[in-house]
């Protein structure tokens, strides 16, 4: 008999079900909450409202897709966290009432191992190129920097982070200060691919070791646009390209730099990337562009930002491995261990 999965992912501002036949993804839905673009960023309390109005017919939608009924599940796997509380409340609460009232198995999830497993997410038709273990993944998101060491679907070692800012926070920041709008992601993506990225230069970090730093960098572009725009009003508007695309260059010259020494050190040449950061195409192109040196895997553009089909997949990974949570479990806003 098949084994099928469903997965929640609620842990920000994006309520996702995915559902999965023997590791192979049959549906994800999305629903991506548009109440946060007025105020420059996600507001927890209206995320959870949304969440609980969206988690219903988002787990309905993916099921329908899948062709499966919810009889037919053998798992539900959810995310515990990290994550906003009220929103991790909302999936976790419901993973839990479905994986009761079907009597199966429930699997919690991190979500950082979720993106960190996105290579591995198989489509019906659509084969997909997976890193062999060891490999190193640049998990880059709204909430974390890190490089992390992968030598088993189950086995993670961080071996650097932020010690500040994540590098989605500075671009999420920045074009706020910029007044660009929220994600600030890809408004500085796109504006940057029409601007000279040698331009500007902007102050980088020197932290030891493999850690990284990002407030700096943040602080650098807040001074200069001030000082700029004391002389002329003008200055952001007639140069928002070139600053998007030295600023985008700056971040991306920050998180190579310990990549590339992190892939030294350790002598692994297996690389991936990870989480909304990775959707960047200035980062897709620098990681591309070591093809030579290194074997690279770049998870498809609909899997970097918060999905459920990576929750699924790492859920169906620890699921196979016997991992079982029970139903007294309660998510966790921050977790410092993958
Ligand atoms: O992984 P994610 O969806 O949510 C969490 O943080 O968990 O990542 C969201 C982050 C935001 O900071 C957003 O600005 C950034 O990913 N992002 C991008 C791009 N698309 C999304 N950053 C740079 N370039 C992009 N194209």
């Amino acid at each position: 008999m098949a084994d099928i999965l469903l997965g929640i992912e609620s842990s920000c501002d994006d309520t996702s079900a995915a559902v999965l036949r023997d590791g192979v993804l049959l549906s994800n839905v999305i629903a991506s909450q548009q109440v946060h673009k007025d105020y420059g960023g996600v507001v927890p309390e209206l995320a959870s409202r949304a969440h609980e109005q969206n988690i219903v017919p988002v787990v309905s939608s993916a099921l329908a897709k899948a062709d499966v009924k919810p009889e037919e599940l053998t798992a539900v796997a959810f995310t515990r966290g990290p994550g906003l509380l009220g929103s991790l409340l909302v999936g976790t609460s419901f993973a839990k009432g479905f994986a009761y009232s079907l009597g199966i198995p429930l699997v919690e999830v991190n979500h950082l191992q979720g993106h960190i497993l996105a290579n591995f997410i198989r489509e019906e038709g659509n084969p997909v190129r997976e890193p062999s273990f060891p490999y190193l993944c640049l998990l880059v998101s709204g909430g974390n920097s890190q490089i992390v060491r992968v030598d088993g679907p189950l086995e993670y070692t961080i071996l650097g982070q932020t010690i500040d800012d994540a590098v989605g926070e500075a671009f999420d920041k920045c074009s706020k200060m910029m007044g660009l709008g929220y994600p600030g992601g890809p408004v500085i993506d796109r504006l940057a691919k029409e601007g000279d990225p040698l331009r500007f230069s902007f102050a980088k970090p020197h932290i030891p070791g493999l850690d990284y730093s990002f407030s700096g960098v943040k602080t650098s572009l807040l001074y200069f646009v001030r000082d700029r725009m004391a002389e002329d009003p003008d200055f952001m508007e007639n140069n928002k390209e070139d600053i998007c695309a030295s600023f985008q260059k700056t971040l991306i010259d920050i998180l190579m730099d310990k990549l590339i020494k992190a892939a030294k050190q350790t002598g692994i040449r297996e690389i991936t990337i990870g989480g909304g950061v990775s959707a960047n195409s200035g980062l897709r192109s620098r990681i591309e562009g070591r093809r030579r040196r290194w074997n690279t895997y770049l998870p498809p553009l609909r899997f970097t930002t918060d999905n459920a089909a990576m929750i699924a997949v790492a859920g169906w990974f620890r699921y196979k491995a016997g991992f079982r949570t029970p139903l007294d479990i309660a998510p966790v806003a921050r977790i410092s261990e993958l």
